[in-house]
């Protein structure tokens, strides 16, 4: 959520400032601003409501020299997004400038013992009352900067990556961190800091991820010392970040949703690869071979995840139960979290996360930890929190995802289940031989196909015109589409602000029948598979009440062509390979529908890309 931008050393701080607060853009966030120290040793803050681009223009024609400094885009959560509430947020002497992503939840408490002592709030933030009491510690006891970040850190309940600057001493930067990332990046005689490593790998590939309760001293011609709340040392190996470039800029694309939506068959080659043994007909992930027992003896499988990942364990649930023949439940992390389950050293967690930052997931897996449960994790971005705090797991290995609306790594996420319940069957003995076989081949081939359907781009384009007079969508689709429908819906509702349901399709004669009327467009996934007949009932009965359908239908299909309003064909392949298929034209529409209403579809209003708040 939001980001976080540091630098010292030896070049302008500015400029790289805000290329790396614009490389965090992707993130999500209201407003944007920097602090520096300058030549001349003022701090000088600028602070902007809206994009990093308004906090250039505020700060054009302003003093921005200096080697050190720190930057920060806020998404938030306490006081409405405007320039005083922006971070950088000031000290009451004017020395300490903090940033900070996250939530101090005993704010309020803080901010009136403070302000019992005399000392004045200018924002409406919860940030400000952390700068505020480290300067209060600093003053009061007369202890030096980290010692003073030390109390007040122990006295603070909540979620933060913080940077911190002080006037009095220009060659220190001071960063900590607790359910929030934090990477801190080592150059020649120079230091980065970034929620995530995409503003830091212009500049090194040596980067250090801290942990939970680290604090990063960052000093001029010194090694990073990190020390935890007490001041032990706490060792970190420096790591080399495996990230160009290329993988996080728009490559020619309009938008990062777009290139991203592109991208799918290459990033699914890239999640197969060494996985999906097509000549030595296996599927191979190293930790179900290093995880067998625990694995194969596992009573039941509960899957834990946020949004679209959610959607993704949807799919996996029914993966898992029909080859390894083993119950799972799918559960929303949020609620998991509070919600006193019956789960103990026998069940297995799976927590899927494109981010591996989200807060509600690491929570459910902290309390699934607790009671005993093995956790195996399926995440994109390497070295984050979640397959940190996992047992085990497997990278999706798609790239970094930009876009806020998540593409790429939900076919991802789906093809990671896919293999992973292939796997798990195979030693389990659940799936015959030949449908174990064609399920290699047929996984294999649907990067192939990805790029056919991709190709229908301008007529998914062309039909989106139309349909962009709506206010409100219907998605339906069943069995393993059903999941493809609330994901369809979900992208639409997130990029248009059209509003959009999914629903298994029998579902809709239960209640939602009661919307459809000639305004209302229904998108139907009718590809030719065991429920076909039963689908081409439901559009009967939309079409019946005067609704247009858009639908998804398998290529050499002619009764569903001729009843919809518009479709999208599909090439073939295995039932529980459609929703790989059939999620790319429904991002596709998503997408469009969100360009021809002119939304910022890499950002929309609202929306973080990874929520690491409650
Ligand atoms: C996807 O388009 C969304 N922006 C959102 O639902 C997302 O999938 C959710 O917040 C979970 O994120 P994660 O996969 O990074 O944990
Ligand atoms: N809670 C802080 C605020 O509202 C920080 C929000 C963020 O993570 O950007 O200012």
């Amino acid at each position: 959520m939001c980001g976080i931008v540091g630098y010292l050393g030896k070049r302008n701080a500015y400029p790289v400032l805000i290329k790396g607060l614009k490389r965090l853009e992707y993130r999500g966030y209201d407003s944007a601003g920097v602090a520096l120290l300058t030549e001349n040793g003022d701090l000088r803050v600028y602070k902007t409501k809206g994009k990093v681009s308004d906090l250039e223009s505020f700060a054009s024609d302003k003093d921005t020299t200096g080697c050190v400094g720190i930057a920060h885009t806020r998404w938030a959560t306490h006081g409405e997004p405007n320039s005083t509430n922006a971070h950088p947020h000031i000290s009451y002497t004017g020395n300490l400038a903090i940033i900070h992503n996250g939530i101090i939840e005993n704010y309020a408490v803080l901010k009136k013992q403070l302000q019992e002592k005399g000392i004045e709030f200018k924002s409406n933030t919860d940030t400000e009352v952390l700068v505020q009491l480290i300067e209060y510690v600093r003053t009061r006891k007369n202890f030096d900067l980290l010692t003073s970040v030390q109390v007040a850190l122990r006295a603070v309940i909540g979620a933060y990556a913080i940077a911190i600057l002080d006037k009095d001493d220009p060659d220190q930067i001071i960063a900590a961190r607790k359910s929030s990332p934090l990477v801190v990046g080592i150059g020649e005689e120079e230091f980065f800091l970034g929620s995530d490593a995409s503003p830091i790998i212009e500049y090194t590939d040596k980067v250090i991820y801290l942990d939970d309760k680290d604090i990063a001293v960052i000093r001029r011609n010194k090694e990073v010392e990190v020390v935890d709340f007490h001041n032990a040392k706490m060792n970190h190996d420096i790591t080399k970040v495996e990230l160009n470039l290329a993988q996080i800029e728009k490559g020619g694309f309009p938008h990062f949703m777009l290139k991203e939506i592109f991208e799918q068959p290459d990033c699914l080659r890239d999640c197969m690869r060494g996985r999906v043994n097509v000549d030595a007909n296996n599927v191979v992930l190293s930790a179900i071979i290093d995880n067998k027992e625990r694995l194969m003896n596992a009573r039941r499988f509960i899957i834990i995840a946020c949004g679209t990942s959610w959607h993704a364990g949807l799919i996996g649930k029914q993966l898992i139960e029909n080859y390894c023949q083993i119950p799972v439940e799918v559960e929303y992390a949020s609620e998991f979290r509070y919600s006193n389950p019956v789960i103990n050293e026998k069940d297995v967690v799976i927590a899927i996360s494109q981010s591996g930052e989200t807060a509600d997931t690491l929570a459910a897996i902290e309390l699934a930890k607790k009671r005993g449960a093995f956790i195996y994790g399926i995440c994109n971005a390497i070295g984050s929190s979640i397959p940190r705090a996992t047992h085990t797991g497997s990278y999706i290995h798609v790239g970094p995802e930009i876009g806020v609306a998540s593409t790429k790594a939900f076919t991802g996420q789906v093809t990671v289940l896919t293999m992973l319940a292939l796997a798990l069957a195979k030693e389990r003995n659940t799936i015959s031989n030949e449908e174990y076989l064609s399920l290699i081949a047929e996984l294999d081939a649907i990067p192939n196909k990805m790029v056919e359907l991709l190709e229908q781009g301008e007529k998914i384009k062309e039909i989106s015109r139309i349909f962009t007079y709506a206010r409100n969508f219907l998605y339906l689709g069943r069995g393993y589409n059903y999941p493809v429908a609330l994901e369809g819906a979900l992208k639409l509702k997130e990029i248009s602000y059209i509003h959009a349901e999914g629903y298994p399709a029998a579902e809709m004669k239960h209640g939602p029948i009661a919307l459809i009327d000639e305004e209302m467009p229904v998108v139907v996934i009718a590809t030719k598979n065991v429920l076909y007949e039963k689908v081409l009932s439901n559009i009967q009965e939309i079409k019946a009440r005067h609704a247009r359908v858009i639908a998804i239908v398998s290529k050499d299909d002619v009764t569903v062509k001729n009843m919809a309003d518009a479709y999208i064909e599909l090439p073939h392949t295995m039932e529980c390979l459609e929703p790989l298929l059939a999620t790319i034209p429904l991002q596709m529409l998503a997408y469009y529908i969100a360009v021809c209403k002119g939304k910022d579809v890499d950002q929309p209003r609202n929306l973080a890309k990874s929520v690491t708040v409650e």
